[in-house]
C-alpha cells in the first residue's frame, strides 16, 4: 500500500483516499485533492546513457527500487574516490531514475504535480520527454507541474537526473540520489497553492490566541470565479474550537491572498514538554461544491529573545540545549527513514536535549514535523557558504543564481512549524570578513524577512568580533558565536544591547568505549601513536571528555558558561551524532565523525549521561570505564549524577572513598590501581542511597544477546526496528573489547536495511548480513515488508553461544 505523506499534517491525510498499483488511477472516491506518496517501483542506472529522458528508452534493464535511496551508502570506502574522507570516502557519480505511471482520462480537469523532497545533486527532471528543470541543490525540496504534458488514459514517464559526479563539493557526507520522499499531487483548478499557507501566532494569553492564517488561492481558468473560504482550528482530540468563513472571495489572478484572523479560547501552548498541536483546515468551495481542502498544523506559543533574559517561552526562561547534526542516518546514509529520524530525537530527547540546528542546509520535511510533535527548538539553516566556497565545487557555484529562490523556498515550505525559532542564513561564511557582507547578508534577510516576520535571523559566525562584516552589516537579530566560549562573557561589551546564541559549540571528540589515562590531561588535538587503534587499524580518542578540536572546548567547558549566564540563551553542541565524514582530525582510514555525544550506531557515549544528569529530571548515576585492564593499571574512574550529595565508590567490598562535586563540577574521578571484581558506586543524599551502579570484570566472551527497540513495527515497507548487539561473557557483563564477527540471519516479513558498529574507521560495508562487534556492541536495522507477519533475526559467531529476535509486523 502506498503511505501517505504526514506534511502538510495529519488532518489532509484524513482526507485522502486509498490508492493501489502504481497508476494513481485507481482512486476509489472523490477528493478534491490527493497527495500520493510516488516512492515505489523506479528503475534506476548507475552511470551515463544517452537517450534516456525519451519515452521510447528501454529501461526493463535497470534496476528496480523504492525511494528514497542513496547509492553512495551502498558503496565501498576508498580514499580515492573524489568525495574524499572528508565526505564519507563514498563514491558520488551519475544516476537516472525512471518511472512509468498511468493517469486516468478522468483526471483531465485536474492539475497535477510532482513534488520532490529533495535530490542530491544537480537534478533534471522529464515528464514524458519535457524537460521541467533544474535545480543545483541537493537540500531544497521543488515542485514541478506536469499538467501540461502528461497522457490522460496513458502511459507517463518520469526521468530524473542527478549528478554527483563533481566532487568534493561537500565538507560533510552527502549521499546520492532521489534520497527524500517523492509526491504527486492532485487538485482542482481552483486550490490552496504550494506552500499556501502561512500561519502566526501573534498574540498569545492564557485566555485567548490570535491565529492569524494567509492562504494563497491558485486560479487556473480564463475566467474570474467567486469562492467561499473557510477554515476550522481543530484542537488535538479533532475538536473544532474556532471557525471563519469569507464568503464572496473574487479569484480573478491566478493567485489570490485571503486573510483570516481566528481566536481560540484558553489555548493549550506548544512547548518542548507539551508540543501541543492544533489543525487548520482551509476549505474552498463554490456553492455546494468542495474545491480544496488543505491543512496546516498550527502551535500556539510566544517567544522572545532577549539580550539580558536570553530565550523566552512562552512568558518563561527557557536554555536552549541543542545539537547540531547532518543529515546522514549513519549506516543508512542520506535516504530518509521517519522511524530512523525519530530514533535520533527520541535518544536526544532522553538526554535532555531540547534543541536541533540542520546543519547545514534545510532537513526532511519528516525531521520537522517530527520536531513539532516531539518537542524541540529548530534552527533552521540554509547555507553553508556564499558566494566564496569551502570545497572547490560547493553551493558557492550557484549561490548568485539559485539563492534567492532557494532560500524563499526554504523559508515557504518550513515557515509553518511551530518547532522552527530561528533561520540562519548561513554557516561559517568566508566572507564574514569580507565587505561583500554588507552586501549579501542585508539582501538575504530580506528575503527571509518577505516571507516570515516571525522569527530572528542569525548566522553561525566562527569570527565574532566587531570586524565581523555580517554582523556589522545590521542584518542579524540573534548573534551566533560558532566556539569562542572564552569570549562568551564579554559579548555584550562587543556587543552591547545584542542578543545571543550560541549556534555551534564544543567540538570535542571520542571513541565510544575507548578510554587513555591520565584522564584529566587535556588535549586539543589528539595526534600521536598513543591514539592508534590498539588492532592497528586506525584512529581512537579517549571517552573521557577531555580532548577537543582546538577551534572547540570539552562538552563541560562550554556548558559551564552556558548555564551561568542568563543572557546566553542556549547552545547548539556540534554534534549530537557522529556522522558521516569529517573525521577530524584524523583522515583516512577513519571515515566519520568523533564529534558526537552519540556514536554512529546510535549509542550512547559517557558524556550524554553528563548531559542527561544536568538537563534532565532523571536521577542519573553513570559510572566509566569498563572494568578490564592489566593488574596494577592505574585507572581513573568517573562518574556522573545528580539528586545526591555524594558518591562512594567499592572495590570488591572495599570503599575507595567518598566524592561529592564541588562549586561548578560536573563529575567527580577517583583514581585507582585496577584489580579484577566488582566496582560499585553508590550516591547518596543525606546519607540515604538514592542508586547503586556496578561493572564487573568481564571474562571471556560466551554469548551474543539481541534486543530490539521495538518488537512490534508496522507492515508498510518503511519502518524499522534496531536491534542492539552485545557481545557477553557467560555471567552477562558485556566483554568491553570483543570484536566478534557477527553473523545475521533473517526469514520472515523483514529484511537487514543496514549493519553498523559505531567505529569511525571501519570499512566494512553497511549494506550486509555481517557486521564485527566494537567495544562489545555491534546494531542490526531491520525494516518491515509489506506483509503482516514475523521477522526472526538470529545471530551468530564462531565459538559463541547464538541468539535470536523475533518482531512483529502488522
Ligand atoms: C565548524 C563547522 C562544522 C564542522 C565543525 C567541526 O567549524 O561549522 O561544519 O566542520 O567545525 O569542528
Amino acid at each position: 500500500m502506498y503511505s501517505f505523506k504526514t506534511w502538510p499534517n495529519k488532518a489532509g491525510r484524513l482526507l485522502l483516499v486509498a490508492v493501489t498499483l502504481l497508476s494513481f488511477g485507481e482512486v476509489k472516491a472523490q477528493s478534491p485533492r490527493t497527495t500520493l506518496n510516488f516512492d515505489k517501483g523506479w528503475r534506476f542506472h548507475l552511470g551515463d546513457v544517452k537517450n534516456v529522458e525519451s519515452t521510447s528508452f528501454n529501461d526493463q534493464q535497470w534496476r528496480t527500487l523504492d525511494l528514497p535511496h542513496d547509492w553512495s551508502i551502498e558503496g565501498t570506502f576508498s580514499k580515492e574516490n573524489k568525495a574524499t574522507p572528508e565526505g564519507g570516502a563514498l563514491p558520488g557519480g551519475l544516476g537516472f531514475y525512471r518511472k512509468t505511471f498511468t493517469v486516468p482520462a478522468t483526471d483531465k480537469n485536474k492539475l497535477i504535480y510532482i513534488d520532490f523532497d529533495g535530490v542530491y545533486l544537480k537534478s533534471d527532471v522529464w515528464v514524458n520527454g519535457h524537460h521541467l528543470g533544474f535545480r543545483p541543490n541537493g537540500y531544497i525540496s521543488f515542485r514541478y507541474e506536469l499538467t501540461p504534458y502528461l497522457k490522460f488514459g496513458g502511459t507517463n514517464v518520469i526521468v530524473v537526473k542527478v549528478d554527483n559526479t563533481v566532487q568534493p563539493n561537500s565538507r560533510w557526507y552527502s549521499g546520492s540520489g532521489i534520497y527524500r520522499n517523492v509526491w504527486l499531487v492532485k487538485t482542482n483548478k481552483i486550490a490552496v497553492n504550494h506552500w499556501g499557507t502561512y500561519v502566526t501566532t501573534p498574540k498569545v494569553s492564557a485566555a485567548a490566541a490570535e491565529v492569524l492564517l494567509s492562504t494563497k488561492v491558485r486560479l487556473k481558468m480564463s475566467s474570474s470565479s467567486n469562492v467561499t473560504v473557510s477554515t476550522t482550528i481543530f484542537d488535538a482530540k479533532g475538536k473544532a474550537v474556532s471557525t471563519i468563513t469569507n464568503n464572496d472571495i473574487n479569484l480573478s489572478d491566478s493567485i489570490s491572498t485571503v486573510n483570516q484572523t481566528l481566536t481560540v479560547k484558553n489555548p493549550v501552548l506548544w512547548s518542548v514538554d507539551q508540543p501541543y498541536l492544533y489543525n487548520a483546515v482551509t476549505k474552498i468551495t463554490q456553492g455546494k461544491t468542495l474545491l480544496d481542502t488543505y491543512a496546516t498544523t498550527v502551535g500556539i506559543r510566544s517567544f522572545v529573545f532577549d539580550a539580558d533574559k536570553g530565550f523566552i517561552l512562552n512568558g518563561k526562561p527557557l536554555k536552549i540545549l541543542g545539537v547540531c547534526d547532518h543529515h546522514d542516518l549513519g549506516s543508512l546514509g542520506s535516504a530518509v527513514n521517519t522511524r530512523a529520524l525519530e530514533r535520533q530525537l527520541q535518544i536526544l530527547k532522553e538526554m535532555g536535549c531540547n534543541g536541533i540546528r540542520t546543519s547545514h542546509n534545510p532537513p526532511a520535511p519528516e525531521l520537522l514535523d517530527l520536531c513539532d510533535k516531539m518537542g524541540f527548538i529548530v534552527m533552521d539553516e540554509a547555507f553553508d557558504c556564499w558566494e566564496k566556497g569551502k570545497v572547490d565545487y560547493d553551493y558557492h557555484l550557484y549561490f548568485k543564481q539559485w539563492h534567492k529562490r532557494d532560500l524563499e523556498d526554504q523559508i515557504l515550505r518550513d515557515r509553518n512549524h511551530p518547532s522552527v525559532f530561528i533561520w540562519s542564513i548561513g554557516n561559517e561564511i568566508p566572507q564574514q570578513t569580507d565587505t561583500a557582507a554588507l552586501r549579501i547578508a542585508p539582501e538575504l534577510a530580506r528575503i527571509v524577512h518577505s516571507l516570515d516576520v516571525s522569527r530572528p535571523i542569525t548566522t553561525a559566525n566562527d569570527r565574532p568580533n566587531k570586524n565581523n562584516q555580517i554582523i556589522k552589516s545590521g542584518a542579524l537579530d540573534l548573534v551566533g558565536y560558532n566556539y569562542h566560549h572564552q569570549i562568551y562573557e564579554k559579548f555584550h561589551d562587543d556587543f552591547p544591547g545584542m542578543k545571543f546564541i550560541g549556534t555551534e559549540t564544543t567540538s570535542a571528540l571520542e571513541t565510544r568505549g575507548y578510554y587513555e589515562m591520565p584522564s584529566d590531561s587535556i588535549r586539543r588535538w589528539p595526534i600521536g601513536d598513543s591514539f592508534k587503534h590498539p588492532g592497528g587499524l586506525g584512529n581512537v580518542v579517549s571517552a573521557y571528555d577531555n580532548v577537543s578540536a582546538p577551534w572547540g572546548s570539552l562538552h563541560e567547558e562550554t556548558w559551564k558558561l552556558i548555564k551561568k549566564n542568563d543572557y546566553l540563551s542556549g547552545m547548539y553542541i556540534w554534534t549530537g551524532f557522529d556522522y558521516l565524514g569529517e573525521p577530524t582530525p584524523y583522515s583516512w582510514p577513519s571515515r566519520s565523525s568523533y564529534f558526537g555525544i552519540i556514536d554512529l550506531a546510535g549509542f550512547p557515549k559517557d558524556v550524554y549521561y553528563m548531559y542527561q544528569s544536568e538537563w534532565t529530571d532523571k536521577t542519573v548515576l553513570h559510572i566509566f570505564p569498563h572494568w578490564n585492564w592489566q593488574p596494577g593499571k592505574v585507572v581513573d574512574v568517573w562518574a556522573y549524577y545528580n539528586h545526591a550529595d555524594e558518591v562512594e565508590l567499592f572495590l570488591n567490598g572495599k570503599s575507595l572513598g567518598i566524592k561529592k562535586k564541588q562549586g561548578e563540577d560536573l563529575h567527580v574521578m577517583w583514581r585507582i590501581p585496577f584489580e579484577p571484581g566488582t566496582l560499585k558506586a553508590v550516591s547518596r543524599l543525606n546519607g540515604k542511597v538514592v542508586l547503586t551502579r556496578t561493572i564487573n570484570t568481564a571474562g571471556k566472551a560466551a554469548k551474543i544477546e539481541l534486543t530490539a527497540d521495538r518488537s512490534n513495527i508496522k507492515a508498510d515497507g518503511k519502518d524499522l526496528s534496531f536491534v542492539t548487539v552485545k557481545i557477553l561473557d557467560k555471567d552477562g557483563n558485556v566483554v568491553p573489547d570483543a570484536e566478534n564477527r557477527v553473523n545475521f540471519k533473517i526469514n520472515g516479513q523483514g529484511f537487514i536495511a543496514s549493519v553498523d558498529n559505531g567505529d569511525p574507521v571501519s570499512h566494512d560495508p553497511f549494506k550486509a548480513s555481517y557486521r564485527k562487534a566494537f567495544h562489545g556492541l555491534a546494531l542490526a536495522i531491520i525494516q518491515a515488508k509489506e506483509k503482516g507477519g514475523v521477522v526472526n533475526l538470529t545471530a551468530e559467531s564462531e565459538g559463541l553461544q547464538g541468539a535470536s529476535v523475533a518482531i512483529k509486523v502488522k
